[in-house]
């Protein structure tokens, strides 16, 4: 039989590097892939003065591409600045890993947004913002794109559940279509949460429930 993987993304899969969590991570983002619902965490820990990545960490919810992309991409980006490290992309992941199936491109795409929004999480909390862009329902909309509904693998906005998004002087109120006593309220409730508070000018989110 032959396998579709050549013997380094095997090695990278059996043998991953950096896998697990960083305790008090300085940056750290769950992203959810958009094409098979499968998720990445990435945490990073910073230095203030260099902003070099001096630690990273990831743990992976997909497959055997999307592990050996990140076990990949975090070896890169170790040692590198932020500004180097955002410049990393699934293609070089690909070519470092001596290629992957064209049909597994969205796996490697996710490992590389997880440290992306890893590194965009660090400088929303640090006030490193290129644009100070007023939040607005559709960059709300945006970012809950990228948290996962755990019923159906597919993301939140996508599968109706978001009924309502208000946004009043600092505040951002949704209304989620689940009862809050619903298996999955609180976690969805964390991870809204910590998707839209880093937005530099929100104070606070309010999630409730239809019930
Ligand atoms: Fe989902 Fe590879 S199929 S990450």
């Amino acid at each position: 039989m032959k396998f579709p993987y050549n013997e380094k993304v095997l090695e990278h899969f059996r043998r991953p590097h950096n896998v697990g969590k960083l305790e008090n991570p300085d940056g750290k983002a769950t992203e959810g892939s958009p094409a098979c619902g499968d998720m990445v965490s990435v945490y990073i820990k910073v230095n203030p003065q260099s902003n070099i990545i001096e630690d990273i960490k990831f743990e992976s919810y997909g497959c055997a591409s999307n592990i050996a992309t990140g076990s990949i991409i975090t070896d890169m980006a170790k040692g590198k600045t932020l500004e180097e490290a955002k410049k990393i992309t699934w293609q070089q992941a690909t070519e470092a890993l001596g290629g992957l199936p064209p049909i597994k491109a969205h796996c490697s795409v996710l490992a590389v947004e997880g440290l992306r929004a890893a590194i965009q999480n660090y400088e929303e909390k640090h006030g490193i913002i290129a644009e100070k862009v007023p939040t607005t329902i559709e960059i709300v909309n945006n970012r809950l794109k990228k948290v996962m509904n755990p019923l159906t693998g597919l993301d939140v906005v996508r599968t109706n559940l978001i009924k309502k998004i208000e946004i009043d002087n600092g505040k951002v109120l949704l209304t989620i279509d689940l009862p809050s006593n619903h298996q999955f309220a609180a976690s969805i409730r964390e991870e809204i949460k910590e998707k839209i508070e880093t937005l530099w000018d929100v104070k606070e989110v309010i999630v409730d429930f239809i019930e």
